[in-house]
């Protein structure tokens, strides 16, 4: 009996496209693409399995082996320091982590108030320039930080830049280009390597043929 392959999928705009990229692969399953609310579905004649899980929770799906493979953001993925395989970059959900604010945001002196997302890529980042920094922690709407003056930058995603354009505030650093990623549990890598090698030849198809 073949046996099960799981796969953690990121809920929302991302793991919507990677649904559809599995069923031209041949490897979704009815349902993957559907607005059902159902967190576990199976497919491949119970060979595939699929959970639903919130973005940024992949990575410890994948790195505690409870999904053999999943589907993050490199922003997911480097923020969490995960212990797993990065496969394939699908090459979906492309966006740049930047740091942004009003111009002459970075020129404040003494400690710089940075509020983000992203506290350890954020962290890193100024730590390699040698800039003191005081991390905000926040969960969303990160631009209205320096516009209200909690924040002197921040460190967010930019993809349109839409966001930064209709709050006035501008890209002052560039700090690592964004897409999603197919990891493997390492474990699962080398105990179902058959099967994860089987999905990612499968994925890495449909992406060299361009048809996405
Ligand atoms: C993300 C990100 C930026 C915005 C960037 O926020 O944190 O705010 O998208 O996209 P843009 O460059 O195309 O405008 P998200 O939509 O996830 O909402 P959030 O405020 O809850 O983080």
């Amino acid at each position: 009996m073949t046996e099960t392959l799981d796969i953690a999928l990121p809920k929302g705009r991302l793991g919507e496209k990677v649904a559809r990229l599995l069923s031209e692969a041949g490897m979704g399953c009815d349902g993957l693409g559907g607005d059902s609310r159902k967190l576990v579905l199976s497919g491949g004649g119970g060979s595939l399995r699929f959970f639903w899980v919130k973005p940024a929770d992949v990575p410890i799906y994948v790195e505690r082996g409870a999904a053999d493979i999943g589907v993050a953001g490199r922003d997911v993925l480097l923020e969490s320091g995960a212990d797993v395989y990065e496969l394939l970059d699908l090459g979906l959900g492309k966006c740049r982590m930047c740091v942004a604010g009003y111009p002459g945001g970075l020129e404040r002196g003494g400690v710089l108030r940075v509020a983000t997302k992203f506290p350890n890529i954020a962290t890193r980042h100024f730590m390699n320039r040698g800039r003191a920094i005081d991390i905000i922690k926040l969960n969303g709407s990160i631009e209205l930080a320096p516009i209200i003056g909690l924040a002197d930058v921040i460190v967010d995603i930019v993809e349109t830049g839409a966001t930064l354009r209709e709050n006035s505030l501008d890209v002052l650093e560039e700090i690592l280009p964004i897409s999603a990623r197919l990891v493997a549990n390492k474990a699962s890598f080398r105990f179902k390597h058959g099967r994860v090698q089987e999905l990612s030849a499968a994925l890495s198809g449909i992406l060299e043929g361009g048809k996405n």
